[in-house]
């Protein structure tokens, strides 16, 4: 099979079954950690191998117990494993997904990005494919420029940058976002469109161009 015919590749088969996927994600109040989920339920019935990790949180506790929405989803996910940089070496793609803050990356996915310089020194990062989602409480809040402040990173880092483009007509009745899958977030907290098959499609196609990229990695 040929890395185009991989791309096309329709459903689960042998060509997936050893891509590995870390979906990590940064969520205060729990948008992204339910996108996060959606990625990852989209990896795996594409077939890969899939890690689900939180980001660090890195905001001191009294920002927390200012926003009780913020402390009820820490302590109800600070279980979940927090991503390493040993998980980027592990992972042939990385699904993110996080909250727009003033149209930028939230600081504490920043911090974790920064700490990738060892791995970035070594040429470890090189061919990663990677795929960025975003929410924010505007419909036009910053989604796409923090999707966009992410992709500058991973051109740094040789990144190969599997954005969801309008590869799949989910893209046109979830907003049009073709950089990645956005979501609004209503006053009640909920995300107002309805972007669950949408995540799913962007989170397969992550997995088939990692699959087709780890296929013709060149040998060294
Ligand atoms: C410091 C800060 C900055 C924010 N900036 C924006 C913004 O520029 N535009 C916007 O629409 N929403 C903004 N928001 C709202 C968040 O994007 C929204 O709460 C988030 O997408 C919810 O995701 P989560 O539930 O995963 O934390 C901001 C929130 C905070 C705390």
């Amino acid at each position: 099979m040929g890395l185009f015919d991989i791309f096309k590749s329709k459903g689960s088969d042998d060509t997936m079954a050893d891509t590995k996927i870390a979906v990590i994600y940064y969520s205060s109040t729990g948008t992204n950690h339910k996108m996060a989920k959606w990625a990852v339920e989209g990896a795996e019935a594409a077939g890969a191998e899939v890690k689900l990790l939180r980001v660090e949180e890195t905001a001191p506790a009294a920002a927390l117990d200012s926003n009780p929405a913020w402390r009820e989803h820490y302590e109800a996910t600070k279980d979940i494993q927090t991503a390493s940089t040993e998980d980027l070496e592990w992972a042939d793609g990385i699904i993110f997904s996080m909250p727009t803050r003033f149209g930028n990356l939230p600081a504490q996915l920043k911090q974790y990005i920064d700490m990738t310089g060892g791995l970035w020194a070594q040429g470890k990062l090189v061919n990663k494919v990677v795929s960025g989602m975003s929410s924010a409480s505007n419909p036009h809040g910053g989604q796409e420029a923090t999707i966009l402040a992410l992709y500058t990173s991973m051109m740094h880092w040789g990144a190969i940058i599997a954005s969801p483009g309008y590869s799949d007509p989910i893209t046109f009745t979830t907003g049009g976002n073709p950089y990645g899958t956005s979501a609004t977030v209503g006053q009640d907290g909920n995300i107002v469109e309805n972007i669950e098959e949408a995540v799913k499609h962007q989170a397969k196609r992550t997995v088939q161009i990692a699959s087709g990229v780890k296929q013709v990695q060149p040998v060294s």
